[in-house]
């Protein structure tokens, strides 16, 4: 135990971060649509600059309690942080006694190449939460992964929901790991995404301004005068491929991880189409 006192803690968080869309969570939005008519909102958040290590140093004290983080931020427009960073701010977490959390729900379970996209860095965060995938996206549950010393505070009944702690979820959710890992979908996605990435950047269009992404999760972000990534998402989508827009200027690629590689080589040739667009 820290031994902060009652109600002083603060948890670290992230510019351009997206946890969901509960009370607590968008009180440390950065993005006014997701807070506009929502307050007031929950206290004892502080953003700090993603991606930058000193903003951490500048921000991280005796009262932080945690530091949440997205360790690649999808909802932003597939943001990748500096090479070592997580490893970076995990250490600096670990000097300073605060607890680490990674939220994988978007970017874990194979989606970045590897099964937790902080595997990158060779770190292992105190807390892991994920979703999505967790049920192969069939059934609705999410989990928070800790060791006991963490998540041992809890004591039988003074954590729960309605549908928490569902048994059905938690057999769907066991068999949806058993699949990735028994169908090899986490190393799919890793060479499958190098691939896609790779032909991505062979296509000549005046539209693009970066291709970036880990895996299977794969932002195109656009120049401004393009005019915003949504028409293309839409054109794609009259041609059977589904993606979405975020931030505006950036179409976001996360593919199911069971693509195959003639099903990418299918829609690298309408990808092409529609990104040749005038
Ligand atoms: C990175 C990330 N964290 C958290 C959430 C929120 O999850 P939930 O909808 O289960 O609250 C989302 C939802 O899209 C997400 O993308």
């Amino acid at each position: 135990m820290k031994g902060i006192s009652e109600d002083k803690g603060t948890i670290l968080t992230c510019t351009n971060n997206f946890s969901g869309r509960t009370i607590s969570i968008v009180s440390f939005s950065t993005e006014e649509q997701y807070k506009d008519g929502f307050g007031p909102f929950t206290p004892g958040f502080q953003n700090v600059e993603y991606g930058d290590i000193e903003s951490l140093k500048v921000a991280i004290n005796e009262d932080t309690i945690a530091f949440l983080i997205e360790p690649i931020q999808g909802e932003a427009g597939i943001i990748i942080p500096p090479d070592g960073y997580l490893k970076e701010a995990f250490e600096l977490c670990k000097k300073h006694n605060v607890l680490f959390i990674a939220d994988e729900i978007q970017s874990g379970l194979g989606r970045s190449g590897k099964l937790f996209a902080f595997e990158y860095d060779n770190i292992r965060p105190d807390v892991v939460i994920i979703g999505k995938a967790l049920s192969g996206g069939c059934y609705p549950v999410s989990a928070v992964l800790s060791d006991r010393e963490v998540l041992g505070v809890f004591n039988p009944g003074d954590h729960g929901s309605t549908f928490g702690g569902n048994p059905l979820g938690a057999a769907v959710a066991r068999e949806s790991l058993k699949v990735l890992v028994e169908e090899k979908l986490i190393e799919n996605s890793f060479e499958l995404g190098n691939y896609f990435r790779a032909e991505l950047n062979e296509i000549p269009s005046k539209h693009v301004k970066l291709i970036r992404g880990k895996g299977l999760f794969i932002g195109v972000e656009l120049h401004e005068e393009a005019g915003g990534a949504r028409r293309f998402c839409e054109a794609l989508a009259e041609r059977g491929i589904l993606c979405k827009e975020t931030h505006t200027h950036v179409i976001r690629f996360a593919p199911p991880l069971v693509i195959k590689k003639e099903q990418i080589d299918e829609a690298l040739v309408k990808i092409k189409e529609v990104l040749l667009m005038p």
